[in-house]
């Protein structure tokens, strides 16, 4: 379980700090996007500190993948803990913009004309179709404004905000090896660095135990919750004639299918971090 945290050792851990303070110094808005399906994992250990001083508006992005009831309550806990405001929101369908120029303006206590944004988020959270999806096609930039990195340039964006045209990118609290986990059922983490059969088996017990109607309606078979993982993986393997020379079940093959099902939300929207557990993950 070690490699998938190549991308993330503490040089990359340091210099990415470094460069998101120094682009925070003349930010009045932080906009955290998060992946609605993992608002706990995805979320960066730093963040509080990161919006000291600073309006704070957190994006549940991918919110066309994810339960809406979940969304709906980790909506209230971020507002609970302290989020200026919190926007369920699906970067991808351009008839959301207004609402998220809407939710950021709402953040603007000193009464201040333009506000300046930085929209930050871990890798594949959906940063950059943000960026886009607020400034259109017609890319307008709006000059260097002083104190920041040279050669950083601003974005006009409706409703007088101007974003930074890279966005900050954070790392996520893949130190948790639960976590990691999960972003690896998303994509976030390439699961090509975790075995896929254990990955897979973690991904049916939680739907087993969380979502067992989906597992039924997709692939056609009667799941009982108390039944281990792999009596479950039997059935779909045997209903898909997912088979190895000889008639044994195709594990890999199924492990493999049941992941870009998942991914890909032939499962149906769901949520991994719960928001009513105290972590926000699954037990
Ligand atoms: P990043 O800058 O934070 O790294 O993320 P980026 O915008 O590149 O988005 C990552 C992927 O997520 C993109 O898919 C993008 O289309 C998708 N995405 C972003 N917002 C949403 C959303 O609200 N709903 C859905 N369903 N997808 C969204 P991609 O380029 O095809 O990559 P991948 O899906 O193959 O990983």
């Amino acid at each position: 379980m070690q490699e998938q945290l190549i991308q993330w050792y503490p040089g990359h851990m340091k210099k990415a700090d470094r460069q998101i303070r120094e682009k925070l110094k003349l930010i009045d808005v932080v906009v955290e996007v998060l992946d609605a399906r993992v608002p706990y994992a995805g979320r960066n250990p730093e963040i509080a500190d990161y919006c000291r001083g600073k309006q704070h508006v957190v994006v549940l992005n991918k919110s066309d993948l994810a339960d809406p009831e979940q969304t709906r309550a980790w909506t209230e806990r971020f507002l609970k803990e302290g989020a200026d405001a919190v926007v369920a929101y699906t970067a991808v369908d351009a008839g959301q913009r207004k609402k998220l120029t809407e939710t950021i303006r709402s953040c603007n206590p000193k009464g201040k004309n333009e506000l300046r944004c930085l929209i930050v988020g871990i890798p594949n959270a959906g940063k950059s179709t943000i960026i886009n999806s607020l400034v259109g096609k017609k890319k307008t930039q709006i000059g260097n404004k002083p104190g920041v990195t040279k050669g950083q340039q601003w974005l006009q964006a409706p409703d007088q905000l101007a974003l930074l045209d890279t966005p900050g990118i954070l790392w996520p609290k893949f130190e948790d090896q639960e976590a990691a986990i999960h972003l690896a059922w998303i994509g976030s983490i390439k699961d090509t660095l975790f075995e896929k059969e254990n990955i897979a088996g973690d991904l049916m017990n939680f739907l087993i135990e969380n979502y067992p109607g989906r597992l039924e309606e997709l692939y056609g078979i009667t799941v009982d919750p108390d039944q281990p993982a792999w009596t479950v993986f039997d059935a779909v393997a045997e209903k898909r004639g997912l088979l190895r020379k000889g008639g044994e079940f195709d594990y890999l093959r199924t492990s493999e299918m049941l992941l870009n099902d998942f991914k890909n939300g032939r499962i149906g929207r769901i949520t991994i971090d719960r928001a009513d557990d105290k972590t926000g993950e699954t037990e």
